[in-house]
């Protein structure tokens, strides 16, 4: 992990939110391979999602909300972590979390017995407060939001009314949450403001499991079909006492965290009816559908798979990590990797060769739409591993036998292997790799 971090900070993956202030926990910033890297991960997760099926459409809603929001879906009164205050320096601790109370409990060996002294557990809500409007009182008390989905089940009749979904059909969307985590840690993994990527999808009750199973293994198909490794990740199924009292199953996909071991990358729950009931009852608004070829009414069941963006874009980088002898390499994902290829000319103050070669990364930057690199600094195998560190899948160098016949080497990042490519046919060429 350590390494990891370095290499997000050297390279512009990832900071410190605040950094000049001396930082906040829980709070990061994406540099620009960062936020390069996430856009990929959001993209691929959106055309799964959305583009490529006609059963789901996408939505964007709003942070803010009505508070009415919070009290029916239950956050207000059970989005709660069980906290704990040491006596002696006040620092506070999640009660669930026993190894950090136990680590913590050692650093205090002035109560004679080696042991912090605990207040009793309190539940801390973990939403974030603010006011709609000028007046900070309770009666402009709102929340931002903990997770994007209600956001969801709020605009279901509009989204029934405007489209032409039948059920089952789901809502796609892709958006910040906010949560006042206790305790944060482990660099991505556990944050205060995060990018979610939820889907719900509506099914009529009693076809519900069949779906649940559809999507656990969709997602997981994911992960995989974007180069996580088997071994490295598991679905599991949770006991009934570890999910929440309303759902009817909850499965999670785990991924082999080198700071914990296997555990939760993304959740995928059945959450029935619960979510679109409670609105209905606290709205007084009528949240059922109409089937109408079977002329039944009811409030659909829905189905949700959830992953935090930072937790999806850790799973990647800790997973694609590699050194090799004298390299650091990311192997990504070409579709993940923030730059697609780079373009060095081999020697810079060749004018021929740096003409040929800023020619040839215009005309890529165009055709391959997508984020191009050029380096002339250096020499050449120290342009290599710059871009290896960065998972760049292909590196294109300009030489001298390119001024005579018109080609390139191209080297591939993982076989490290070069073959020489004509200049007209190098962004078909990418494009074919890419795809
Ligand atoms: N709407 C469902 C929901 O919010 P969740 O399990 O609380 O479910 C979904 O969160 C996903 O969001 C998690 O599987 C994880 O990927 C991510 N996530 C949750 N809390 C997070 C945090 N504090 N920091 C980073 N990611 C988080």
């Amino acid at each position: 992990m350590e390494k990891i971090v370095a290499l997000c900070k050297r390279r512009g993956f990832v900071f410190q939110n605040s950094e000049i202030y001396g930082g906040v926990n829980g709070i990061w910033d994406l540099g620009p391979l960062g936020v390069a890297l996430a856009n990929n991960i959001k993209k691929e997760w959106w055309n799964s999602m959305v583009i490529s099926r006609n059963d789901v459409v996408g939505f964007d809603s709003s942070i803010l909300s009505s508070p009415k929001v919070w009290e029916a879906s239950g956050h207000l009164k059970s989005f709660t972590d069980p906290l704990i205050e040491c006596k002696i320096c006040h620092e506070r601790f999640r009660a669930d979390h026993k190894k950090e109370i136990e680590e913590h409990g050692k650093t205090h060996p002035s109560t004679g017995s080696g042991q912090a002294k605990w207040t009793d557990v309190k539940h801390f809500n973990l939403m974030f407060k603010t006011f709609l409007g000028p007046l900070d009182d309770e009666k402009n008390k709102t929340y931002l939001r903990p997770e994007t989905a209600q956001g969801i089940f709020i605009n279901f009749q509009n989204v029934l009314a405007t489209t032409r979904v039948k059920i089952p059909f789901g809502i796609a969307q892709i958006g910040r949450g906010f949560r006042n985590e206790i305790t944060t840690g482990n660099f991505l993994f556990r944050v205060r403001e995060f990018e979610m990527m939820e889907l719900e999808f509506f099914t009529e009750p009693g076809k519900d499991s069949e779906w649940f199973d559809y999507w656990r293994k969709e997602r997981l198909k994911w992960y995989l079909n974007l180069g996580i490794k088997k071994e490295n990740i598991k679905l599991v199924d949770l006991p009934k006492e570890d999910i929440a009292h309303y759902s009817k199953g909850t499965s999670e996909i785990w991924y082999n965290w080198p700071f914990m071991g296997f555990g939760e990358l993304e959740g995928i729950a059945n959450r029935g009816d619960y979510d679109l009931s409670q609105h209905s009852k606290f709205s007084a608004k009528e949240l059922s559908y109409f089937d109408e070829e079977n002329k039944k009414r009811f409030i659909p069941y829905a189905i949700e798979p959830s992953v935090g963006v930072g937790r999806a874009i850790l799973a990647f980088l800790i997973d694609s990590y590699s050194e090799e002898k004298d390299r650091v390499v990311l192997k990504l994902h070409p579709k993940l990797s923030p730059i697609k290829a780079a373009v060095f000319p081999l020697l810079a103050n060749k004018l021929p060769l740096a003409k040929m070669a800023r020619a040839i990364y215009d005309n890529l930057k165009s055709s391959i739409r997508d984020s191009i690199a050029f380096d002339e600094r250096g020499n050449i195998g120290k342009r290599y591993y710059s871009q290896d560190e960065i998972g760049t899948p292909f590196c294109i160098t300009v030489d001298f036998q390119s001024l005579e016949d018109q080609t390139v080497t191209v080297r591939d990042r993982d076989t490290m292997k070069q073959e020489r490519i004509k200049v007209k046919e190098l962004s078909s060429f990418i494009k074919k790799k890419l795809d």
